[in-house]
């Protein structure tokens, strides 16, 4: 799967592992970074993210932050973007098969290591359910673009 990732400062050491992790698991990982230490600001990278995830470039996405709150934001306002926070392996399963989520945002200050992982892959591997679940996101999808909202 073509993965579209990205982190400020606080989530670059684990974005950086997770970049590791998952083109070891045999996925093309694209690294909108950032990739040092400085200061950045996260929008930037969630944006970056987001429109590979929008444009198709990218299937998925992962960002990380230091709670992944701020990531989740962002993206969600690149249209087409159903981006979720989560903090365990089940919410990650659910995110996918309910909600269709196309974006997973991560704590890097919230979470250790191997529970990222964990999160990450349950997101990646994690499918669509479908149905009556499809109804549920057209419609979240549709208000985005009325311009009565
Ligand atoms: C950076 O200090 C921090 O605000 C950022 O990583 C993130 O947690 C924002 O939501």
């Amino acid at each position: 799967m073509k993965i579209a990732m990205g982190a400020d400062h606080a989530g670059v050491d684990a974005k950086n592992e997770l970049v590791q992790k998952l083109s070891e698991a045999g996925h093309e990982v694209e690294d909108c970074g950032t990739q040092g230490e400085a200061s950045v600001d996260y929008p930037d990278y969630a944006l970056k993210v987001a429109e590979s995830v929008a444009s198709g470039q990218a299937e998925r996405g992962i960002l990380v932050c230091g709670t992944g709150i701020g990531m989740s934001i962002a993206a969600n306002k690149v249209a087409g973007i159903r981006a979720a926070k989560c903090n365990d392996p089940q919410e990650a399963v659910m995110c996918r098969a309910h909600n269709n989520a196309n974006v997973l945002c991560l704590g890097a200050r919230v979470l250790d290591a191997t529970v990222l992982a964990e999160v990450a892959r349950a997101f990646i591997d994690s499918p669509f359910e479908g149905g009556r679940h499809a109804r549920r996101v057209d419609k979240m999808m549709g208000a985005e673009n009325s311009p009565s909202r």
